[in-house]
């Protein structure tokens, strides 16, 4: 998601800051060049939207890119620039744009009726796969993932009495109350490692949720242990992506989710996997399956609907029987809607199924490798991360392990100019320092050709090589 998180010369790496502030002058007119059009949807757009968008994570400089229509791995814009799409739709659409079974599925149930708020067939088969996948007995549905981690965080609430949740440091994960503190906090606010302060982030959220929900950092089980055998009898729940994938890419260190995992049981806290990045897209299982941990709740939403929006939470059975009993309100007019369920009935059992996994890693490994190739040869203080359909280039010459790493050592300049490059070269990339490409089953090695040359044409002008 693109935030206002301020990496830029704090983090000058060795490239002259002259030539990239000269090369980011140049590609941002190129891109106003490019897009006159989105200008003027723009133009038009902030006298009806605040920034001129339907969400805060669209705004762009110099204007947001205004997309007329997408097929397969390609997207056009309302200008017709065509782009190979490594966006999708902040990791949603790993089954390609107008994916023809998905569209299938969704024509044949809208001539069916599209809501009656009453449950379908297409939600018993959704929840019966999602148990397959993420090991989990029970499902319910929502409409967002900001919907999906609220429900969790009540959810353990519910089943432990306690009211404050544990977050990791640098996570986003929605925008209720619970969750939007220590989300991109500075660097002198996050406090000690074992006792972090916590910040709300934004205008809006009552100071008092510093109270409720406190934050730890990444990759680092110590400083969890530590501040649970502080504030363990308080803490109803840790919610976290088991790979954080909101600061670039950050994978969990060897043995650090099996200590979380063990420190949650130990303290009576129950364990949220938030896959709504990951669930779909870096494995059949998610990283739930994908790193051998099992938690008592998971967060889902983007690709495991398809394009469509929706959302679901897994609970062991335990946890369920809140829900069942009615102890724990869970509702939403619109959970489950017959639409959102075809929709990623289709996606789930006929477009991310076989070998498609093993396709997407396959690709990914393929660009991640290429991506290095052109660090190595430019000597750009950078390196490659990612897994299953999720990748990037981390503009750190150090590997990162948690936000504080982030903070202190990524060179977001030198990350803005890669983005406008690649707007400029053909390829719709995420805006931002801090986000990744998402591949889709449809991605060939023509799309991917296209990112390196992008990429490379980047590392030449930058470096002077
Ligand atoms: C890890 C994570 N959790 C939750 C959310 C919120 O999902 P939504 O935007 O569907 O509300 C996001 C959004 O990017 C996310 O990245």
């Amino acid at each position: 998601m693109t935030v206002e998180t301020e990496l830029t010369a704090t983090n000058a790496s060795h490239i002259d800051r002259g030539r990239i502030k000269e090369l980011t002058d140049r590609e941002l007119q190129k891109l106003a060049d490019r897009t006159p059009k989105s200008s003027e949807r723009y133009q038009r757009a902030v006298k009806v939207m605040p920034g001129g968008v339907p969400s805060s994570f669209q705004e762009n400089k110099p204007w947001p890119v205004y997309i007329d229509r997408g097929e397969g791995s390609r997207v056009w814009d309302v200008d017709g620039n065509e782009y190979a799409d490594f966006h999708n739709g902040f990791g949603v659409c790993v089954i390609g744009h107008a994916n023809p079974a998905v569209g299938a599925a969704v024509k044949a149930r809208v001539d069916d009726g599209t809501h009656f708020a009453a449950p379908t067939d297409g939600s018993i088969v959704v929840a019966e796969e999602l148990v397959k996948r993420f090991n989990l007995p029970q499902w319910r549905f929502t409409n967002s993932g900001t919907e999906s981690t609220m429900d969790a965080v009540h959810l353990s609430r519910g089943a432990t009495g306690r009211d404050m949740i544990l977050k990791i440091e640098g996570s986003y994960h929605g925008h209720h109350d619970a969750v939007m503190v220590s989300v991109y906090p500075d660097l002198e606010d996050l406090g000690d490692r074992d006792d972090p302060r916590s910040v709300v982030y934004g205008e809006g959220y009552p100071k008092a949720l510093t109270d409720l929900t406190r934050a730890v950092p990444f990759n680092d089980a110590d400083a969890l242990a530590s501040v649970l055998d502080k504030i363990g009898d308080q803490v109803a729940g840790l919610i976290m992506e088991p790979a954080m994938m909101n600061i670039n890419i950050i994978p969990p260190k060897e043995g650090y989710l099996e200590r979380v995992r063990e420190l949650c049981t130990q303290h009576g806290v129950k364990l949220i996997f938030d896959e709504v990045k990951t669930g779909a897209t870096i494995g059949y299982g998610g990283a739930t399956q994908r790193f051998g941990v099992q938690p008592d709740l998971i967060t889902l939403a983007k690709a495991v609907c398809g394009g469509y929006p929706g959302g679901a939470i897994g609970m062991t059975d335990e946890i369920a029987e809140l829900v069942s009993s009615g102890r724990v309100h869970q509702y939403g007019t619109f959970n489950g809607n017959p639409l959102v369920m075809a929709a990623s009935e289709a996606t789930l059992t006929e477009v991310l199924v076989g070998d498609a996994y093993t396709k997407l890693e396959d690709t990914n490994e393929k660009l991640k490798a290429a991506c290095a190739e052109v660090v190595e040869k430019y000597g750009l203080p950078a390196y490659t991360e990612g897994m299953g359909a999720k990748g990037c280039v981390i503009f750190s010459a150090e590997r990162i392990n948690e936000y504080r790493d982030y903070l202190s050592k990524v060179d977001g300049e030198l990350a803005l100019l890669g983005w406008l490059y690649h707007m400029n070269h053909g390829i719709f990339m995420t805006p931002g320092v801090e986000e990744e490409w998402t591949l889709s089953v449809a991605h060939s090695d023509d799309d991917v050709e296209r990112y390196l040359n992008a990429f490379e044409t980047f590392a030449r002008d930058v470096t002077g090589g």
